[in-house]
């Protein structure tokens, strides 16, 4: 679903990635773990084109993102479910309006409704939401955002999933159910999924396998359990409690 070859970014003497490779398999989730700052989230911009890479090879999909034309990358995007880090709402608009916004921008995702209510109540209900339609974002808990922000990303029916940190800053009975939400996600729908995250708890849990992002580089892969197992300290930083 995703291919990742030598990927370098910098930013000015700032040299994040440095030959950074990953491939995410069909219905797999993946979860890519690495520090603060080492560039997961650089990573998975130059993925969906919103980062121009300094190097590198990038497919999704089979599609070589860099040769695609504005539109091409447009359609291709709305099979890619993007949850932000945080959640990335729009104040502005009830809970609705920001289910709706994407279905607008991407009509052919309507399945032929005119109507995108039923589309917008199911994407909700899948999180357990149906009653907070008509709220605005300022009404609604740290948890409830990023439930709407993931009924935001299901409302497409994206072929994968793209998570950036999404159980930060939510208390461990709430990052627990957004975890639960995210593998029945999964299992509905099929969906492909990297996870990233330095939440421990959340990579036991989901991940079928792991990918370690130090120093710019897939430092080292294997399932929670191989790499837990390990002896080298760079990778052990990650599981000590
Ligand atoms: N647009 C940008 N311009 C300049 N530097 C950037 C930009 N985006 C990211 N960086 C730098 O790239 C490095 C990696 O940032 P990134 O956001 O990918 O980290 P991260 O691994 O996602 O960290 P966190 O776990 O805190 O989210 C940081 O040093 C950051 O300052
Ligand atoms: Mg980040």
């Amino acid at each position: 679903m995703i291919h990742i070859k030598d990927l370098y970014k910098s930013f000015g003497n700032n040299h994040v990635l440095n030959g950074f490779n990953l491939r995410l398999y069909e219905g797999e989730n993946l979860v890519v773990m690495g520090k603060s700052g080492s560039g997961k989230s650089v990573m998975i911009k130059c993925l969906v084109g919103l980062i121009q890479p300094d190097k590198g090879f990038i497919s999704v999909m089979g599609k070589e993102i860099k040769t695609l034309d504005r539109e091409t990358l447009d359609v291709l995007r709305s099979d890619i479910g993007f949850l932000f880090q945080g959640s990335a709402l729009y104040d502005s608009m009830t809970v609705r309006e920001n289910l709706e916004f994407p279905l607008r921008r991407h009509k052919r995702k309507m399945g032929g409704n005119t109507d995108p209510e039923p589309l917008v109540v199911e994407a909700l209900q899948n999180v357990g939401l149906a009653d907070a339609i008509d709220l605005m974002p300022e009404e609604l808990s740290g948890g409830m955002k990023r439930r709407v922000a993931l009924a935001r990303t299901l409302i497409l029916k994206p072929k994968i999933i793209l998570y950036d940190e999404p159980t930060s800053g939510l208390d461990p009975i709430t990052a627990k159910e957004i975890i639960e939400l995210m593998r029945s996600i999964q299992k509905k729908y099929g969906t492909s999924s990297l996870i990233i995250t330095h939440d421990v708890d959340c990579a036991r849990v989901i991940s079928e396998r792991m990918v370690l992002l130090v120093d710019g580089i897939n430092y080292v892969e294997g399932t929670f359990e191989e790499l837990n197992r390990s002896t080298d300290p760079k990778v052990e930083a990650f599981f000590k409690k």
